[in-house]
């Protein structure tokens, strides 16, 4: 048995002892997944036999990556495939934006994420024909994912043309530890008779074409455009023995990249090999006698490097280089080890586990294991919406970093939620330009961007959306919290804190004449159907906790340490009074409450709007952004996404229950959730109010958004932000944690049918785990001790200790559904 053989029985077993087969689990109304497909395992997504017909579905569910390098679910043959992509975070190309009527300030140059050259090609051929799962003749076919190796494994037996059965066992994996180094295995054994065979292991530019064509598409704003122009412009390439490299440079945005590969072929057969490369192809070839029952075994190792302008293209072939020397020194068994290590440390942070669901556990875990592959190796670059998953958005970086992806990492992953913050960091210079551009003190950060320029060319959905600002801040708040990172907030993070303020009291304005308030206008708020309005209730309460933390912040630097206090001063040119000006601004803050409702409007004109008929809207319709125009859209009370219902979960002290209440009641009905950042919001407020049957299926339809493909379009990537607000919805919404001002307190709200709830979280320099149960919720510390409130009552959990504090109940408990909206992501909510 080779190292390799052993591996793999290793992880079978494991696998035994997790598969929970169809039979074994009683059916589940809440599990929308064909499970003869796609059976129930609580740490692998499985596939039992492949599907032509949602391709794009299933190779965003099966990509792996680590947040730098992302590689989507192709066959290693290349084909059939929707989209063949593999991406590398932040490597883009620029484009002119032709606006037909243009304006000052709009922006002017596009920027989308570059498919980056396809390493994870091995096509096979035996007696000349090529395996094609499009057609081939299957007797056998595994395909997993595994969220505790990291491997991407597909196992299957060929009936070939001629009749002769081959064993294919092939693996990828991006690693996590080495986060520029992806390894592929191919076995293959000829079962009944030899024959000769063909493997044909390739590197191919398919962003100027490949071998595979996309078909005219249909307009849809949530995918990438498709560049008119060449945008890899070939370098350099070289080939020597089974190693070869091949460098662009992108036509516009100038930046570079190389792909290296190196190969190992393991086997008894004879065989031969040929290198060669291209332009846009590089190919290793071999040609295998092979007998009966002799394996072949081949290892590839892919390394991508990339950088700015500045960087030769040489340059990055020697760091893919000294990546492929590295891990050829080292062993697959190594990278393997180490890919396994990573994610051990990480479920022990990371986990969450639901008692005696099995679908629900699986699901969860998927969504889990995207957060790793979206942002754990980043660094340098932000958190695309899609992660490195698909070119969806155009591999842009949005708000939903900071608030839909940071809360998760700021407990589980501390370092990456740093890294993603420091990214901001980097673009404040940028954010400081556009600020002048829009005619504001301060820095404004980009709605949508890799480069840090703003990339929105759509102002009222884009640009608007000042609240990039304030979410921002918030999160960079909440990390220090959690964490005490006071380094980074002293040294970096103060600087954006101040910057956001200072544009947050040049844009409102006190109403001297009126009622003497301070006011935000002409914003749109995360609701992307109602734009450029008046004091939006999210914006101007996200604005008055910038404001304040940013004044606290100064002075906290004041108190401490004289010298950094004077430094920061001098760097940032701080008046003596810009503090007071700002809490006087968040002391005045409009905000916008209607007596006659007993809500708060979305801002200050949205309840005299018409309402939406959504009862009467047909499914063929939804999503509403696909069929009417926006200024349709934006005449009526109807929300794409939660906006007053984020705010009273963000800024939840502000609010009291009743309000809470009053508000979910109010905008549940009109809330379309177009989009996927929505219904996991609404399960934390509807959970917290008490509608608790409701906050569970809006989870499930937050669990399920792409495993089901509940917005129709997973082949553009993973919702990335959903991955992060179901672990909200998991650890604030069911299990009621919140940490305002740095104050952690739970208040569960655990599911009727859920027997337990547990997680862990990092705070400071302990981990903490949490249990839930209907009687109970215990608390495990391991590290120093930490104080939390449970239910308005202090609990000290001692240092590597634990407490069990009882609890009765879980909050009030409505029954049912607000409203009658018939529909929900479109499907009747009764099937959801
Ligand atoms: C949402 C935005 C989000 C973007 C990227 C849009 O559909 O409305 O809030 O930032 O998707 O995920």
């Amino acid at each position: 048995m080779t190292e390799l053989d052993a591996t793999e029985q290793a992880l079978g077993e494991t696998f035994a002892e997790t598969m929970v087969g169809p039979d074994d689990v009683p059916p589940d109304p809440t599990d929308p997944l064909d499970r003869t497909r796609f059976p129930i395992d609580e740490w692998r997504l499985v596939e039992k036999h492949p599907d032509v017909s949602d391709l794009g579905t299933t190779e965003t569910l099966f990509a792996v990556g680590n947040g730098y390098l992302g590689m989507r679910g192709n066959p290693e043959e290349g084909r059939p495939s929707e989209e063949s992509g593999t991406y590398v975070n932040g490597f883009h190309e620029t484009w002119q934006i032709q606006h037909a009527e243009g304006a000052y300030g709009f922006a002017r140059v596009g920027q989308t994420i570059v498919n980056a050259p396809d390493a994870k090609v091995l096509k096979v051929y035996v007696d000349d024909e090529p395996l094609n799962l499009a057609h081939a003749d299957l007797v056998d076919y595994e395909r997993s994912l595994d969220f505790r190796s990291g491997l991407l494994r597909r196992r299957l037996v060929w009936r070939t043309p001629a009749g002769k059965k081959v064993q294919v066992h092939t693996t990828r994996l991006v690693s996590f530890a080495q986060r520029h180094l992806s390894v592929m295995t191919l076995d293959v054994t000829m079962l009944e008779g030899d024959a000769p065979i063909v493997i044909s292991s390739q590197v191919i530019n398919r962003q100027d074409g490949g071998d595979e064509y996309t078909a005219d598409e249909e307009f849809d704003p949530r995918k990438a455009e498709s560049l008119a122009h060449r945008v890899l412009e070939p370098q350099t390439q070289w080939c020597a023995d089974g190693r070869i490299l091949l460098g662009y440079r992108t036509a516009q945005s100038k930046l570079g990249i190389a792909v290296g590969v190196d190969h190992e072929m393991v086997t008894d057969n004879e065989w031969s090999a040929a290198t060669s490369t291209e332009a846009d192809q590089g190919k290793q070839v071999y040609r295998i006698s092979a007998r009966e029952g002799q394996t072949i075994h081949l290892e590839k190792l892919a390394a991508y490097h990339n950088g700015p302008s500045g960087v030769p293209v040489r340059e990055l072939f020697d760091r893919c280089r000294r990546t492929l020397d590295r891990a050829r020194i080292e062993g697959v068994e190594a990278v393997l080890d180490a890919q396994r290590e990573w994610l051990e440390k990480y479920w022990a942070n990371a986990d969450v586990e639901v008692g005696s669901h099995p679908a629900e556990q699986q699901a969860i875990r998927w969504n889990l294991f995207q957060l790793a592959q979206a942002s754990a190796r980043a660094e340098v670059e932000g958190v695309p919406a899609k992660g490195v998953t698909g070119s969806g958005y155009s591999g842009h970086y949005f708000w939903d970093t900071e608030v839909y992806v940071l809360p998760f990492l700021t407990y589980t992953l501390p370092q990456a939620a740093r890294s993603a913050l420091r990214f901001r960091y980097l673009m404040l210079d940028a954010a400081r330009r556009r600020a002048r551009e829009m005619a504001q003190d301060g820095a404004l950060f980009p709605w949508r961007t890799i480069s840090g320029e703003e990339a929105s060319a759509y102002y009222a959905a884009g640009t608007a959306q000042y609240h990039i600002d304030a979410d921002i801040s918030f999160a960079l708040s909440k990390y220090v919290d959690a964490t005490g990172d006071t380094d980074f907030l002293l040294e970096e993070g103060v600087d954006m804190l101040v910057e956001t303020a200072r544009m947050w009291a040049d844009l409102g304005f006190f109403d001297e004449k009126g009622d003497g308030l301070f006011h935000i206008h002409s914003v749109t708020g995360p609701d992307e159907y109602t734009t450029v309005v008046n004091d939006n209730l999210f914006t101007n309460t996200m604005a008055r906790f910038n404001l304040r933390r940013a004044a606290e912040v100064v002075q906290e630097l004041k108190d401490r340490d004289g010298a950094d206090y004077d430094r920061m001063v001098k760097r940032l040119e701080l008046g003596p009074a810009e503090t007071d000006f700002w809490l006087r601004c968040a002391e005045q803050m409009a905000i916008p409450y209607d007596d006659r409702f007993g809500v708060h409007p979305q801002d200050l004109h949205f309840l005299e709007r018409e309402v939406w008929d959504l009862a009467a809207t047909p499914l063929e319709k939804r999503p509403l952004l696909l069929h009417f125009h926006p200024l349709v859209l934006y005449r009526f009370q109807v929300l794409k996404q939660a906006d007053v219902v984020l705010a009273m979960f963000l800024q939840g002290d502000q609010f009291t229950l009743a309000e809470k209440r009053a508000n979910f009641e109010y905008y549940d009905p009109i809330t379309t959730g177009d989009s996927s950042l929505s219904a996991v919001v609404q399960s934390i407020i509807a959970a917290e109010v008490g509608y608790s049957e409701l906050a569970l299926r809006y989870f499930h339809a937050g669990l399920f958004v792409d495993l089901d493909d509940r917005h129709g379009n997973t082949s553009d990537g993973v919702h990335v932000a959903s991955t992060g607000g179901l672990w909200s919805a998991l650890v604030n919404g069911f299990g009621g944690l919140r940490d305002h001002g740095g104050v952690i307190s739970f208040d569960p709200r655990l599911p009727e049918p859920w027997p337990s709830l547990r997680w862990r979280m990092r705070l400071r320099q302990t981990r903490l785990t949490v249990t839930v149960t209907q009687d109970a919720i215990e608390l495990a510390a391991e590290g120093p001790r930490v104080e939390v409130w449970v239910r308005g009552e202090q609990v000290a959990v001692p240092a590597d200790d634990s407490v069990r504090v009882e609890l009765t109940g879980h909050g009030p408990r409505i029954p049912g559904e607000v409203g009658d909206v018939p529909l929900i992501w479109g499907k009747p909510r009764d099937e959801d």
